[in-house]
């Protein structure tokens, strides 16, 4: 496996493995791998010829107040983990070679990127639509692989796709977890003991809510409420929103819940300097 920083060097790999008739799987990533990017890297390699992944620690999607300077890098180590999840092409680009401009101009994506994540933390999903559209337009035809557990980011990054009509089919892998349900997240690494032991309350809470939901809940009032008191009553996190919206259209149901209807319930909530958030999928009985 080769790294390369430039992106003609990517773009001359990618169009060599393109004229031999392969497909390409592109997995873009922040760096600091864990299962969970695999299972994203394990799909593409099952699905595609040629897997490549990305590492690019994205300023625009950090506000002011965040962690771009703690994120987390081990470049060496995720390296390693490329190699043996038989990655082919390791791209990790300069600042200067995703924005050539100092100031890149931020992508719109609509009431999609507002609500929910986006309400918390504004200008966030400019900040993403704005890297993967400048990644979609370096790599070209591929497939590109998304997990679930940042649902809202999956939405935002379709509804990219359709406006640009990039020629990149999204792949949505099941979130990975823990065995107490943890949802897998780069940030998991910024938990105490304490937080760590309270934070699975959030899968906890979600699949209660599910089930009220199959047991004939329709008001989504009260599922966001029960999930609410579970969240507060059994951890010391501090919870942030409980969002249950249409899985296609992302918009907020916040009244009767339709039979039939494809639903995401939303979470997000802080454990000290970790903001975990998860989600979970039901249908309507
Ligand atoms: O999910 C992530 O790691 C990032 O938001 C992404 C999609 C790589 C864009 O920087």
């Amino acid at each position: 496996m080769e790294t390369v920083t430039s992106v003609k060097d990517f773009q001359n790999f990618l169009n060599e493995r393109r004229s031999l008739g392969e497909e390409i799987g592109f997995v873009p990533t922040m760096g600091a791998l864990h299962d969970g990017h695999t299972s994203l890297i394990d799909a593409s390699v099952r699905q595609k010829k040629t897997t490549v992944v990305s590492i690019f620690v994205n300023p625009l999607q950090f506000s002011d107040t965040e962690d771009l300077d703690d994120y987390p890098l081990s470049l060496e180590k995720d390296e390693e983990t490329c190699l043996r999840h038989k990655v082919e092409l390791l791209f990790c680009p300069t600042r200067r070679e995703i924005y050539p401009k100092e100031l890149p101009e931020l992508e719109e994506i609509g009431e999609i990127g507002k609500t929910l994540e986006g309400e918390s933390r504004p200008s966030h999903f400019q900040g993403v639509a704005t890297v993967v559209a400048r990644l979609f337009e370096i790599v070209g035809v591929s497939s590109a692989y998304f997990g679930e557990k940042d649902f809202q980011q999956l939405m935002v990054v379709n509804e990219l796709v359709k406006r640009h009509q990039f020629p990149v089919e999204i792949v949505a892998c099941p979130t990975i977890r823990q065995i107490d349900g943890l949802a897998l997240s780069s940030r998991n690494v910024y938990l105490t003991e304490e937080q760590r032991a309270d934070a699975p309350v959030l899968y906890r809470a979600l699949m209660e809510g599910a089930e009220s939901v199959r047991c004939g809940e329709k008001k989504s009032e009260n599922l966001k409420k029960l999930i609410s008191d579970i969240v507060i009553n059994e951890s010391k996190g501090d919870l942030d929103y409980v969002g249950v919206v249409d899985s296609e259209t992302f918009t907020q149901l916040d009244s009767v819940l339709e039979s039939g209807k494809q639903i995401r319930i939303l979470i997000a909530c802080n454990f000290g300097a970790a903001r975990l958030i998860d989600n979970i999928g039901v249908v309507i009985p």
